[in-house]
């Protein structure tokens, strides 16, 4: 598949679908954007990047990547009146297609929803490839986002040298949905890491040392990760821009315990953890980074912490 021949449509422009959709454009591809609120798409044309008015207008692109917020938003989007799925103008009177010939979406979504949604799309005769992301704006911006596909093996195969100039890795793991369990396990440890991380942090920083001289050797230890270093300067410099929301992460532990229902598989960690993140908002901690739960960790500890003010790497440069 030349990249230079296909048409290329991207709905949801926030701060991952900005990222990978620049990604593309930076590589020459033939890409239109639509975002809800078109302000956040424009900076986009300046690369190249046509910007729709409109979601039905990329119905006449041949692969459309989707990148919202929950299931609601993504059939909202897709199926919803005006949606991707209901062209209208130019789109409508193009006889020949009126909708994409794949979709690839990669929210963070449940099984359900994207199983639902897959039938969806097949009764327009648009196929799915499930492919969610590890990773945030910055790493998409280092180059070192991840993919986990699944849906028909010849439409990963087909659009895997697109993915490729989004992310350098994107891994095939089967049919149909398995994609979203195995990112939904992904963020479950996510969210358990971070709390894990905040609580060792603080329980260092109390008994005497420095968040960044604890967290230098974390990071050389082998228990150091990509994530414990990009973390890092939220947690040393409480630097809470954010990244990932409070709101986002809770929906992808709520996905991770419905999942541990349907499949009677006990998830305590993540229940504990759940409920840290809904305590964290409910205190009106919902605007920064997922990672305040530091803050809410060091008040559970009585310690009321500063920004260290040292130069820490995250590890992405
Ligand atoms: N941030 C991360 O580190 C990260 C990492 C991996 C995966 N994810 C997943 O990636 C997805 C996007 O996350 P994000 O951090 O980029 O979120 P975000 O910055 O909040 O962006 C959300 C995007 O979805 C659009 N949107 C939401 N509801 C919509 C609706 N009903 N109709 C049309 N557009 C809608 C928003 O449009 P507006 O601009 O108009 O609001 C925006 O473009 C989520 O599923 C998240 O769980 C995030």
């Amino acid at each position: 598949m030349s990249k230079k021949a296909l048409r290329i449509g991207w709905i949801g422009a926030g701060r991952m679908g900005y990222e990978m959709a620049l990604r593309l454009a930076k590589a020459g591809c033939d890409l239109t954007v639509y975002n809800r609120t078109r302000a956040k798409a424009e900076p986009l044309a300046k690369y190249g990047v046509k910007i729709a008015g409109k979601v039905s207008e990329l119905a006449v692109c041949d692969v459309v990547f989707c990148m919202v917020s929950t299931y609601t938003d993504v059939k909202a989007v897709v199926a919803g009146k005006g949606g991707l799925l209901s062209p209208t103008g130019k789109a409508a009177r193009t006889v020949k297609r009126r909708a994409p010939r794949i979709l690839i979406e990669c929210s963070s979504i449940s099984l359900e929803g994207s199983a639902e949604l897959r039938e969806i799309l097949k009764a327009h005769g648009t196929e799915l490839l499930a492919a969610p992301v590890s990773g945030n704006a910055k790493v998409i911006k280092a180059g070192k986002l991840s993919f986990v596909c699944s849906g028909p093996r010849a439409v990963f195969d087909e659009v895997a040298p697109l993915l490729k100039l989004i992310a350098p890795a994107a891994s095939y793991v089967g049919e149909g949905e398995l994609a979203r369990i195995v990112k939904i396990c992904h963020n479950v440890l996510l969210g358990i890491t971070i709390q894990a991380l905040c609580e060792i942090t603080i329980l260092a920083q109390k008994a005497g040392v420095p968040r960044h001289a604890f967290l230098e050797f974390i990071n050389q230890s082998v228990m150091g990760s990509v994530f414990s270093r990009y973390k890092t300067p939220a947690l040393v410099n409480l630097d809470f821009k954010v990244t990932f929301t409070p709101t986002l992460l809770r929906k992808d532990i709520d996905l991770g315990l419905d999942a541990g229902r349907r499949f009677e598989v006990p998830l305590p960690l993540a229940s504990v953890t759940r409920d840290l993140i809904q305590s964290m908002m409910g205190a009106g901690m919902t605007e920064q980074d997922f990672s305040t739960l530091l803050v809410q960790q060091a008040r559970a500890s009585g310690i009321e912490i500063k920004p260290e003010n040292v130069p820490v790497s995250d590890g992405l440069a």
